[in-house]
């Protein structure tokens, strides 16, 4: 299958890359081991619309590993990492569709072309794959043994798919895993989301109103990190739970359009629509950073962000577009797309082993339940997160108890104890 990538000769810095990512990596590194003796997924045809990054590469790898013809196209069309996908073309001949910053058209075609690969098994990482065969290849859907998805956007738009009797394949939520989302969107959204940020301006956290909308788990990771850097932290909810959590955490809690007067920098992280809005950008202060770190870029109004702005400069530094209101600057980062991937590098290796060793094996559980799944959205079997949690603890040299046969009667008893 035909390839398309940015320049084949970055193929030598990608490779070093995917081996350093790798080496964190050690329960994929196992499940791969396992994939190269039993070949789960022999002769089954793979498409996976995922971040083109060097852990999205060891993924891929350990897919080939275990048998599978797979190829790999982009979920964003700013997160790829050029070098990565280079690497995965010459040096593990697996066809990439994905250029950094391709436009939408690009985007859409490379989505089309690993859909002509005629996957048997999908992944992911925002349902566009899952989308796209529903809207313009509805007659795929019965070949498809089943799809994973990685993030929670992806996994609510399926789940909304499958309320109204739309969904036509059956999913797995790989994002729900406790031992993706607890981690992964939490401790590598935290961190990779700052780092972005700090590689897109450069600026000091300490001292700045940081403020983190939504709550969630990437919201969360975020708020504790940006306080860790000495940031006062402001969370915008709009779920009572949530905003009560922030308060109990220790956060200012507030609407946003009070938070809007006194942020310096503004993330969202909610998988919602235009969470920052005229009314807030109208009340900023001068130099206002804005940036999001959810799945779409619908999370800041940018049109409106564009309507209001009396002049423009694309690229003030890299990353970064200064907007003029009312004679006051506002910055938005990476056009609004996921600030983490987009100017950073996305989540570390040593988180990504989890959820990627989620991944791996909810594909070998599809093809172990061949025909038994039906079109709705399956949580992750708890022996597979146990699994992962039990080699992940392993490898970091952490022990720990186990009931002994008295404490698993107690505990499953009614009877004892009172
Ligand atoms: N940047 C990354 O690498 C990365 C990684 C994982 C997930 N994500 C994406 O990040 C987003 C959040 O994921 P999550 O796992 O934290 O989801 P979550 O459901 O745990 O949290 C989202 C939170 O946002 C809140 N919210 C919704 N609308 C809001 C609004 N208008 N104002 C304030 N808060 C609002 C919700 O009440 C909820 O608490 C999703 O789009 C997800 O796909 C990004």
């Amino acid at each position: 299958m035909q390839h398309d990538i940015k320049d084949i000769s970055l193929a030598a810095e990608g490779k070093k890359r995917i081996a350093w990512a790798e080496r964190d990596m050690p329960v994929l590194r196992q499940v791969k081991e396992k994939f190269e003796r039993a070949k789960p997924l022999a002769g089954l045809k793979m498409s996976a619309c995922l971040h083109v990054t060097c852990e999205t590469a060891n993924l891929i790898r350990t897919l080939k590993a275990g048998g599978a013809d797979i190829v790999l196209c982009a979920s964003n069309p700013l997160s790829t990492q050029d070098d990565v996908a280079a690497s995965l073309v010459q040096d593990y001949q697996i066809p990439v569709l994905a250029r950094k910053g391709e436009d939408r058209a690009t985007f859409f075609q490379h989505i089309k072309a690993a859909i002509a690969h005629s996957p048997q098994i999908t992944m992911d990482d925002g349902a566009d794959l899952i989308s796209v065969i529903h809207k313009d290849n509805p007659e795929m859907c019965r070949q498809v043994l089943g799809s994973t998805e990685e993030t929670t956007t992806g996994v609510i738009r399926l789940r909304a798919m499958a309320k109204d009797g739309a969904l036509k394949i059956p999913i797995v939520a790989v994002n729900d895993a406790k031992t993706k989302n607890l981690f992964d969107n939490r401790y590598g959204t935290g961190q990779s989301t700052l780092d972005g940020i700090i590689r897109a301006t450069d600026m000091l956290i300490a001292g700045k109103n940081v403020v983190c909308a939504g709550y969630g788990w990437c919201g969360r990771g975020f708020a504790l990190r940006a306080r860790g850097l000495g940031a006062s932290v402001i969370v915008t909810e709009v779920d009572a739970v949530k905003a009560l959590e922030a308060a109990m955490d220790g956060f200012r809690v507030m609407p946003m359009r009070e938070a809007a007067k006194i942020g310096d920098l503004f993330c969202t992280l909610t998988g919602d629509i235009n969470v920052i809005d005229c009314e807030h950008f109208a009340v900023m202060k001068d130099g206002a950073v804005v940036c999001n770190s959810g799945h779409f870029d619908v999370e800041i109004n940018i049109k409106a962000l564009r309507e209001m702005a009396s002049e423009v400069k694309k690229n003030a530094r890299n990353f970064v577009d200064e907007y003029v209101i009312n004679g006051k600057r506002i910055y938005l980062l990476a056009e609004g797309r996921l600030v983490n991937l987009a100017a950073a590098e996305g989540h570390p290796a040593s988180v990504m082993d989890m959820s990627f060793s989620t991944q791996a094996l909810a594909a070998e559980w599809v093809v172990k339940n061949k025909g038994k799944l039906q079109p709705q959205v399956y949580d992750i079997p708890s022996e597979i997160e146990n699994y992962v949690a039990d080699l992940k603890l392993k490898s970091m040299g952490i022990g720990i108890d186990e009931l002994t046969a008295e404490q698993k009667k107690y505990l499953e008893s009614w009877q004892e104890g009172t």
